[in-house]
């Protein structure tokens, strides 16, 4: 069985997905692919042949481990306890995602995985919300990011030539066409690398529940801007970026649909500023990234994914040229079985 799981590129709406907001992604066609084959015995043997390393642990008790191996471990054990009746396999993978970059090559990895063991066992696909949220568990207590649904809701429900609007109020997700015609998005490396597990992802995270409860609401999304105005800060500041990214959202998918791409750059350009100010998760590097990208002509630019360091998207007009390093990305197929 070969399993192809997506990275994704979210286009707008960070650190809204665990706020109860709207956010813009699209799988991409860069990902994680995983073979698996029945293996007699009790258990699994993985290797990730980008790291040229292996593991090996039971079906019955894969037991905690750091890295990639915290992924498969927990990957196998959540869709033991939600039910699936896994069968020892072998399990080879590999990716084309740069790890570290806010690509989401964990999610890639996880999807992939979740079809290539379930297929390997002779199960039919669960819904695929579900599954998001079994990832993401696998994220939460096996690898110790606090991360939303984002990245798995992307991976997973992708769809060729669309970005999905997702509401994390809902979970209603809504196809929204992203034509770019002669525009091009691209994303450059800012060369600072991070962990969600290791960044200041679970503190921000901390920050806005916090926010959350001095406002009185289960979520941040659902509390006004007024309110929120009134927060002692940084908690100001941490709640004004979310409500003004869920903003920006909406402004983005209506400037799809008039096909106004210089808003668009526009609304990239203010979503960086409010990452930068008022959430403050951005670093050196990925400032000089946006600057040299600014300055070379993006129509707008900014950091992406949880963000302390990782890749910036950028917009670029028709007729400009792509920066050295830059990769063009274009919204493709979610994960599948090939
Ligand atoms: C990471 C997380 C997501 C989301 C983004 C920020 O990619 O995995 O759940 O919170 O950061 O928007």
């Amino acid at each position: 069985m070969i399993a192809r799981g997506p990275g994704r590129v979210n286009l707008i709406g960070e650190h809204t997905d665990y706020n109860g907001g709207l956010a813009l992604p699209f799988a991409i066609d860069r990902g994680v692919t995983v073979e698996a084959e029945p293996l007699n015995g009790d258990g699994f043997e993985v290797e990730a042949l980008d790291f040229s390393e292996a593991d090996a642990f039971s079906l019955a008790a894969p037991g905690p481990a750091e890295g990639w191996r915290a992924f498969v471990r927990g990957t196998v054990a959540e869709l033991t306890a939600a039910g699936f009746e896994l069968a020892p396999a072998r399990i080879r993978f590999w990716g084309d995602v740069p790890q570290g970059s806010g690509l989401s090559s964990s999610a890639a990895l996880e999807s992939a995985l979740c079809l290539a063991l379930l297929s390997v066992a002779g199960l039919p696909e669960p819904d695929r919300t579900e599954l998001a949220r079994l990832c993401s568990r696998v994220e939460n207590d096996w690898v110790g990011a606090q991360t939303g649904l984002l990245d798995q809701l992307a991976s997973l429900h992708g769809r060729e030539g669309h970005a999905l609007r997702i509401d994390f109020a809902t979970l209603a997700l809504e196809p929204v066409a992203l034509d770019l015609r002669d525009w091009a998005l691209v994303t450059v490396e800012s060369g600072a690398s991070h962990s969600h597990a290791g960044s200041g992802y679970n503190d921000r995270r901390a920050e806005c529940s916090a926010a959350a409860d001095a406002l009185g609401v289960e979520q941040l999304s659902a509390a006004s801007a007024e309110a929120a105005e009134r927060l002692e800060d940084p908690l100001r500041r941490r709640a004004r970026h979310v409500l003004s990214e869920n903003a920006r959202v909406d402004a983005t998918v209506a400037a799809l649909a008039k096909g106004d791409l210089a808003a668009v750059g526009r609304l990239l350009d203010a979503s960086h500023a409010s990452l930068r100010d008022d959430f403050e998760a951005s670093v050196e590097e990925v400032e000089a990234v946006v600057a040299r990208l600014k300055a070379g002509g993006a129509a707008g630019a900014r950091m992406m994914g949880g963000g302390f360091g990782g890749a910036v998207l950028a917009l670029l007009p028709p007729g400009s040229a792509a920066p050295a390093g830059a990769v063009g990305v274009a919204p493709g197929l979610p994960a599948r079985l090939l």
